[in-house]
């Protein structure tokens, strides 16, 4: 099964049912450049919990952004409102060691630690 992670560009119509401040609808809807930063890091977000949760289930799950994004866009949200962010393959493994897991950083190399200055 092949999952397209999309977000609802229109996401913040459902801030009066989600969230408890009365104007965060109307502050995303005059605000088109933070609606589109917080629904790109929200739909991102909710994929990789996707993958956690599947990964969880015992299913093997491919994450891929390597696609046509404005085709699947044409095919599956015609009418504009959804934008695809990333797909994930998932299936059952033929075997748990069948491809062995790419290299991983360090975290000394995949970040960045500062002290509070004293
Ligand atoms: C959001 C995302 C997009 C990805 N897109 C691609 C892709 O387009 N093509 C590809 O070969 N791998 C892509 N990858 C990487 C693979 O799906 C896979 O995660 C990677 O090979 C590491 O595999 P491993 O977790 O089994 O080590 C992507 C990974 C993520 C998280």
């Amino acid at each position: 099964m092949t999952v397209l992670v999309a977000r609802d560009t229109r996401f913040y119509e459902w801030m009066p049912t989600l969230w408890h401040a009365p104007d965060a609808r109307d502050n995303f809807e005059r605000k088109p450049q933070l609606a589109h930063e917080t629904a790109v890091r929200n739909a991102t977000l909710t994929g990789a919990y996707l993958i956690m949760a599947a990964r969880t289930l015992g299913l093997a799950c491919g994450p891929m952004s390597g696609f046509d994004a404005a085709g699947v866009n044409r095919s599956f949200f015609s009418d504009g409102r959804w934008e695809v962010d990333f797909l994930v393959n998932l299936g059952y493994p033929a075997s748990p060691s069948s491809r062995p897991r790419a290299h991983r950083l360090a975290f000394a190399e995949a970040s960045r630690w500062h002290e509070p200055a004293t």
